[in-house]
């Protein structure tokens, strides 16, 4: 049997058309996660989501435990974690609601705890990070959206910022210059934690607003759940091909 996991993030906190069979308060060596780990069925598919924001999403970006989510997910033998994740677009194709498939990241976050190799090692680790997310995994989410007739943008650099707080246009500019095409907030560590346990790992980004700058309109909470909800309805329908026979 294979476990898949869908880590939902701003604008998913729950999974529509989820057949819930039960609940887990697990707990880690690094702390609980963010929610229980919800188990069920999906389209037929054995599903497990965690709401990365917590279930009243009320953890911000840079209190997310992400050591106890990936680790979570592993104990409960999860192989693969498709992580839903809004963003700002900044590449003129990444509007609002659109849904792309990154395949890059560039880490722009700071003080995070970001590796499990850090303490009580027989030897230093380092993971191979060249391609940050799973081509597999990454090509079955292009293929769902095609067949779902979704326009899913094949590829793109995530920058991840810190956060909370969106960012200057300034930043932007420098990001864009840095050949970043979306940017979040939570994209990283969560993609390097899932490979150093060896877990596929991809990311469909919701365009919840164009990044600072990159409109002439204020960006507002309003607009980007406007947004989300549209995107969000378009990620259902794409993991619903995903998981059908
Ligand atoms: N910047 C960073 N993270 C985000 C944004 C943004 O503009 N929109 C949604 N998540």
């Amino acid at each position: 049997m294979t476990l898949t996991a869908i880590i939902g993030g701003t604008g998913l906190t729950r999974l529509p058309e989820f057949e819930i069979s039960h609940r887990e308060n697990r707990k880690t060596q690094w702390g609980a996660p963010s929610s229980d780990l919800i188990y069920g069925k999906f389209h037929g598919a054995d599903v497990v989501f965690i709401a990365r924001h917590g279930e009243r999403h009320t953890i911000p970006p840079h209190r997310i435990n992400y050591r106890a989510n990936i680790e979570a997910l592993k104990d409960a033998g999860v192989s693969a974690i498709i992580a839903a994740a809004a963003v700002g677009g900044i590449r003129t194709d990444l509007g609002p609601a659109k849904i792309a498939v990154p395949s890059q990241i560039i880490d722009y976050s700071h003080g995070r705890a970001g590796t499990f190799f850090e303490d009580h090692l027989a030897h230093v680790t380092h993971i191979d990070f060249t391609h940050p997310y799973s081509p597999s995994l990454r090509e079955k989410l292009l293929d769902a959206g095609f067949r779902a007739g979704i326009r899913v943008v094949d590829g793109g650099v995530y920058a991840c910022t810190q956060g909370p707080r969106l960012e200057t246009a300034a930043e932007i500019v420098r990001i864009e210059r840095d050949g970043g095409d979306m940017v979040g907030m939570t994209g990283m560590p969560e993609a390097a934690l899932a490979r150093e346990l060896a877990i596929d790992y991809a990311c469909c980004a919701i365009v919840a607003n164009w990044a600072a700058g990159k409109s002439t309109e204020e960006i507002s909470m309003a607009e980007i759940e406007h947004n989300l909800l549209a995107g969000m309805a378009d990620f259902a329908r794409l993991l619903e091909c995903l998981f059908k026979p």
